[in-house]
C-alpha cells in the first residue's frame, strides 16, 4: 500500500491539442504553477479481492473508474487487482485542474506500492498518459511540459524550472460554478483539432508565449508572465469558440471578472487572469495585492480562494 498527496497545477501557458492521441503527446509546450492548499490524496493497494476505485467517498463506475484502472495497467500490465481510494479537498472536474493532481497522485502511489524505481521524468511520462496536465504535477513550484519531437514521447515530460520558494506568487481563484464541466478537456481538444480553423495558428504561435512566461518566472517579472499567460489563454479560447459546435466555458461572471482585472490593473494593481476548461477565473498577483484582488472578485462570486505556490508531492508507504 502507498499513498501520494499531490497538488494540482494551473497552466500559465496552455496545453490544448494532441500530436499523438494514444501516447497523449501535446501539440504545444506548456508551463504551470503548482497550487498550494488544494490537493488530491490517493492510496493504492495491490492484491485486493477485485479492482475497486473510490473517488471522493463514492464507488466510481464507468469512464472515471476505467481510466484509473487502465492507468494501473499501463504502469504494470500483469498487475494484481487493486483498490484505489482518491479524495480531492477541492471541487472535482470543474476546471480546477483535478485531473492534474489526480493522475499524478495515482502514478506516484502506484509506483511506490509496486516498488518500481523511477526518475521524476519517468513518473511524468506515465502521468502524462493518464492526463496531460498531470505530467506537470510531479513537482511543486513552476514546471514546464516539453512538447518534445520524438514519436515515442520519451522527450515529452515535465521539467522543473523553479522550486516552490523561488517566488511567492498568489493565485486568486473565483469559483463561478463548481459543477462538473459540460465538455471534458479531452473531448474539447479533439473537437477543436478536428473543426477549428484557428487551430493551426494556435499550434504555430505558442513558443513565444512559453519563452516569455519562462523568462518572466526566472526573472520574477509578473507583467512578463501575465502578458504571456493572457495571450496563451485568449488564443486557446479562440480555438474553442471557433470549433463546431462551439465550446464556450465562459459565463457572464467570468467576463465580468476579466473586466474587473483590467480595472484593477488601471488602478495600479499588477494582476492577470487565466481560465481553463470551465467558467472559473484564476488571477495571478503578488501576495501584497491578493486581499484587494480577492475583495474585487467577491463582488462577482461568493467563493474565492487565495492560494500560493504549492510544494512537491509527498509519497508514503
Ligand atoms: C485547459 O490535461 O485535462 O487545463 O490530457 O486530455 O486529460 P487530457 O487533458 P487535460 O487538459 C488540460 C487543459 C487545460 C490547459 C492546461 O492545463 O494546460
Amino acid at each position: 500500500m502507498a499513498t501520494a498527496t499531490v497538488h494540482p497545477n494551473i497552466a500559465l501557458v496552455k496545453y490544448w491539442g494532441k500530436r499523438d492521441r494514444d501516447l497523449n503527446l501535446p501539440s504545444t509546450g506548456s508551463l504551470s504553477m503548482t497550487l498550494s492548499d488544494f490537493a488530491t490524496t490517493t492510496s493504492v493497494v495491490f492484491g485486493a479481492a477485485q479492482d475497486e476505485v473510490m473517488i471522493n467517498g463514492e464507488l466510481a463506475t464507468g469512464l472515471p473508474a476505467s481510466r484509473v484502472l487502465k492507468h494501473l495497467d499501463l504502469i504494470q500490465p500483469d498487475r494484481a487487482p487493486a483498490r484505489v481510494v482518491s479524495t480531492n479537498n477541492f471541487p472535482t472536474a470543474a476546471g480546477l485542474a483535478s485531473s492534474s493532481s489526480g493522475f499524478a497522485a495515482l502514478t506516484l502511489a502506484a509506483l511506490k506500492a509496486l516498488n518500481i524505481d523511477h526518475t521524476p521524468a519517468q513518473a511524468s511520462i506515465l502521468a502524462r498518459q493518464g492526463s496531460g496536465s498531470a505530467s506537470r504535477s510531479i513537482w511543486g513550484g513552476f514546471v514546464e511540459w516539453r512538447r518534445g519531437v520524438k514519436k515515442d514521447g520519451t522527450d515529452s515530460h515535465g521539467l522543473h524550472i523553479a522550486p516552490p520558494d523561488h517566488w511567492k506568487l498568489n493565485m486568486v481563484i473565483a469559483v463561478v460554478d463548481q459543477g462538473q464541466k459540460s465538455v471534458g478537456s479531452t473531448e474539447g481538444m479533439l473537437r477543436t483539432m478536428a473543426t477549428s480553423p484557428m487551430y493551426s495558428a494556435w499550434v504555430s504561435s505558442w513558443q513565444k508565449d512559453l519563452d516569455g512566461a519562462r523568462q518572466g518566472i526566472l526573472d520574477q517579472d509578473l507583467e512578463m508572465v501575465g502578458r504571456a499567460m493572457e495571450a496563451s489563454t485568449l488564443k486557446m479560447f479562440a480555438t474553442m469558440f471557433t470549433s463546431s459546435p462551439p465550446i464556450r466555458y465562459w459565463r457572464p461572471a467570468s467576463v465580468a471578472i476579466q473586466d474587473e482585472v483590467s480595472k484593477l490593473r488601471k488602478a495600479g494593481i499588477n494582476c492577470w487572469w487565466t481560465m481553463d476548461a470551465g467558467p472559473n477565473v484564476k488571477v495571478l498577483c503578488e501576495p501584497e495585492d491578493a486581499p484587494a484582488v480577492a475583495d474585487a472578485l467577491q463582488h462577482h462570486v461568493e467563493d474565492v480562494h487565495t492560494l500560493g505556490v504549492g510544494g512537491h508531492p509527498v509519497v508514503e508507504e
